[in-house]
C-alpha cells in the first residue's frame, strides 16, 4: 500500500456513491450559478420598465424553484460524502483495532499506548474530516467557480471585463504551491506532539498513585506541562500560516471585486454595457468569494489530513513480527514439549535472556521451574506461547515446529496465568469466564474455589456480578492476582502455565491452591514458575534457571541431595519461614 492507499482504496471501492453525490453538488451549484443571470436580466426590465406583475411573480418562482431545487440536491449529495465519511471512520477503526492484534508484544513495548490511542482518535477523525467535508466543500467550491465563470462567459458580459475582473484570481494557484506544503508539515508536528501528549497524559494518569506517594505532584505537572506548551507552539505556528493562507484568498477576491466596480462601473456610465451586465458581473464576483473562501479552508484541512493519513497507512502496513506460516497446522492434541538448545535475546539487546535450554516435558506431567528474578523464566513461557518467535527447531509440541502451527490453535491449547494478570473494567464473572463468557455460573464458582477467592468473592456487593476497575471495586493486589488465576484455571486447555501466579498469597492459601492444581492439573501438563521452592516441590521435575541457563534439574530429592542452588535457596526460605512463625 502506498502512503495514502488506505483512502484511494476506499474511494475506488465506492466510487459509484461518490460520482452520485458528486453529480448531485454539480447539478446544486448550476442552478446556483443562474442565478445573478437572472437578476441581472430582472434588473434590464426593471430598468426598460417592460416588468409587470405575471414576469415578477414569474421571477419570484424561479428563484424559490432554484433555492428549493439546491438545497435538495446539494444536502442529499452532502448527506451521502458524510455517511462515506463516517463509514470511513468506523472502517478505518476496526481495521486499525483489528491490526493491533495482530501486531506483536514487541511493537507495542516499543510504541506505546497513548501514541496508539492517537491513532484511533486524533488521526482517524482528521482523515474523515478530509473525505467528509472535504471532498463535499472541494466539489461545491470547484463547480460553482467554474459554472459562474462559464455563466459569466454566457450571460453577455464582454470577454474583456470578465478576464480583467478575474486577473488577481490568477494568483491563488502560487498561494497554494506555496503554503500546501508548509501547512503539511507545521500539521505533522501538531499531531506528533499530540501523540506525545496523550502518551505522556496516559503515562502520568497511569503512574498517578506512585506520583502521590512520592510527593511529586509539582515535578509531574512541570513535565506534563512542557508536552502542552508544546503543543500550543506548534499549534500556534500552525494557525499563524493556516489563517495568513485562508485570509489571502477573499483578499483576492475582493481585490477583484474592486476592479470590477472600477472598470465596470465606468463602463456602465459611458454605456457600453447594461446595468444588468454590471449587476451580475458583480453578483458573480461576490459568489465567487464564498468558494474561494472554501477552496483555502479544504486545502487546509488536505494538507492537515495528509499528515494523519501517512501516520494511520503506516501503521496499518506495520508487518507483525511474529507470523502464521502459510499452510499452518493445527494442533488437536499436546501430548508432549520438547525443547531443544534454545537460545534467544530479545530483539534489539545484545544479552542473551535465554542460553542452550533442553527440555523435555511429557503429557500429564508437572514441570516446576524456579530462578532469580531475571534468569529467564517468564522469557521461556512467552516462547512457547509465540509471543516472541523462537528460533526455528527449538521448540516442538508432538514433534512438530512451534512456528509451523497456526497461533490460534497453539494458543487455544495453552491456559496461561501471567505474571501480572490484568483484569478487564467489567464484572468478576466475565473476567473469570474471559476464554468462554457462555460458561454457567457454578463453573465459574469452581474456579474461584480452586483459586481460593471465592470467599472473598461472595463477600462483594454484587458477588460474581460485581464490577471492577474505573466503575467498580478495586481489588487488592492477592485478589487481583487470584482472579486471574481463576481465569486461567477455567480454561479448558490441556497444557497450564503458572507464571508466579501464587506470589502475592500467604503460605496457607498457596497450600491450598496447590491442593486445587494437583486436582485440576490430573492429565494436564503443568507448568508452574515461582520464587518460592514450596510452590514446586511435588513437580516431577524441576528446573532451576540462572543467567538464562539451566542450572540444575530433577526432583524434589535430587535437588536437594545435589547440594547447590536449590537446596540453598530451599533452606533460606523455610528459616525465614520458622523466623516468620516464631
Ligand atoms: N520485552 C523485553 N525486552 C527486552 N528484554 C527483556 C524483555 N523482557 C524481559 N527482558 C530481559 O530478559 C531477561 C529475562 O527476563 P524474564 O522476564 O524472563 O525474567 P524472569 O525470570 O521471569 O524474572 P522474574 O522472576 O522477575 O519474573 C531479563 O534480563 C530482562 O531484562
Ligand atoms: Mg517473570
Amino acid at each position: 500500500m502506498s502512503k495514502t492507499g488506505l483512502l484511494r482504496s476506499y474511494v475506488i471501492s465506492n466510487w459509484p456513491v461518490y460520482l452520485a453525490a458528486v453529480v448531485l453538488i454539480i447539478a446544486s451549484n448550476v442552478g446556483q450559478a443562474s442565478l445573478p443571470r437572472i437578476l441581472g436580466s430582472f434588473t434590464d426590465q426593471l430598468m426598460q420598465n417592460t416588468l409587470q406583475m405575471n414576469t415578477v411573480i414569474r421571477y419570484s418562482l424561479w428563484l424559490l424553484a432554484i433555492a428549493i431545487a439546491y438545497n435538495l440536491l446539494f444536502g442529499t449529495g452532502q448527506f451521502m460524502i458524510m455517511r462515506l465519511g463516517r463509514r470511513f471512520e468506523f472502517m478505518t477503526r476496526e481495521r486499525i483495532f483489528g491490526k493491533f492484534s495482530e501486531l506483536s508484544e514487541h511493537y507495542f513495548s516499543k510504541q506505546g499506548n497513548g501514541k496508539l490511542l492517537s491513532y484511533v482518535m486524533n488521526d482517524v477523525t482528521s482523515v474523515r474530516e478530509a473525505i467528509s467535508n472535504g471532498v463535499t466543500m472541494m466539489t461545491n467550491a470547484t463547480f460553482l467557480l467554474i459554472s459562474c465563470i462559464v455563466m459569466m462567459l454566457l450571460s453577455g458580459i464582454p470577454m474583456s471585463l470578465i478576464l480583467i475582473s478575474i486577473v488577481p484570481l490568477l494568483a491563488i494557484p502560487f498561494l497554494v504551491v506555496f503554503f500546501g506544503p508548509r501547512i503539511r508539515k507545521r500539521s505533522r508536528d501538531v499531531q506528533d506532539a499530540l501523540a506525545n501528549m496523550t502518551e505522556s497524559a496516559e503515562e502520568q494518569l497511569g503512574g498517578i498513585r506512585v506520583t502521590k506517594t512520592f510527593a511529586i505532584e509539582d515535578g509531574a505537572r512541570a513535565r506534563f506541562g512542557a508536552t502542552v506548551d508544546a503543543i500550543k507552539e506548534k499549534q500556534l505556528r500552525l494557525v499563524r500560516l493556516s489563517s495568513l493562507f485562508q485570509a489571502l484568498l477573499p483578499l483576492l477576491g475582493a481585490i477583484s471585486l474592486v476592479v470590477s466596480l472600477l472598470v465596470g462601473g465606468i463602463l456602465t456610465m459611458q454605456n457600453s454595457i447594461t446595468l444588468g451586465s454590471f449587476v451580475a458581473l458583480t453578483l458573480y464576483l461576490r459568489i465567487i468569494m464564498g468558494p474561494l473562501q472554501q477552496i483555502g479552508n479544504v486545502i487546509n484541512t488536505m494538507q492537515r489530513s495528509g499528515a494523519s493519513l501517512e501516520r494511520v497507512n503506516d501503521l496499518l502496513t506495520e508487518e507483525p513480527d511474529v507470523r502464521e506460516v502459510s499452510g499452518a497446522k493445527t494442533l488437536n492434541a499436546v501430548n508432549d514439549i520438547t525443547i531443544e538448545d534454545l537460545s534467544f535475546s530479545y530483539p534489539g539487546s545484545s544479552a542473551s535472556a535465554l542460553k542452550h535450554i533442553s527440555l523435555k516435558i511429557g503429557a500429564g506431567q508437572t514441570v516446576g521451574i524456579v530462578g532469580k528474578t531475571g534468569s529467564g523464566k517468564s522469557t521461556l513461557v512467552k516462547l512457547l506461547l509465540r509471543t516472541y518467535e523462537p528460533p526455528e527447531g527449538t521448540i516442538r509440541m508432538n514433534g512438530t515446529d512451534i512456528r509451523q502451527l497456526s497461533l490460534e490453535s497453539l494458543r487455544s491449547r495453552i491456559a496461561y496465568v501471567p505474571q501480572d494478570g490484568f483484569l478487564f473494567s467489567t464484572t468478576i464473572r466475565d473476567n473469570i469466564a474471559f476464554s468462554d463468557r457462555e460458561v454457567p455460573l457454578d463453573t465459574v464458582e469452581r474456579s474461584a474455589r480452586q483459586a481460593m477467592i471465592y470467599d472473598n468473592i461472595i463477600r462483594f456487593p454484587d458477588q460474581f456480578d460485581t464490577l471492577l476497575g474505573e466503575r467498580g471495586l478495586t481489588l487488592s493486589g492477592g485478589q487481583r492476582q487470584r482472579t486471574s488465576l481463576a481465569r486461567g484455571l477455567i480454561k479448558k486447555a490441556q497444557v497450564l502455565i503458572l507464571d508466579d501466579s501464587m506470589s502475592a498469597v500467604d503460605a496457607v492459601t498457596e497450600s491450598g491452591i496447590l491442593r486445587s492444581l494437583r486436582e485440576i492439573g490430573k492429565g494436564k501438563t503443568t507448568l508452574i514458575i515461582s520464587h518460592r521452592i514450596s510452590a514446586v516441590r511435588h513437580a516431577d521435575e524441576i528446573i532451576v534457571l540462572d543467567e538464562g541457563q539451566i542450572a540444575e534439574q530433577g526432583t524434589h530429592s535430587q535437588l536437594m541431595a545435589a547440594e547447590g542452588l536449590y537446596a540453598a535457596t530451599y533452606r533460606l526460605q523455610e528459616e525465614g519461614l520458622h523466623h516468620e512463625g516464631s
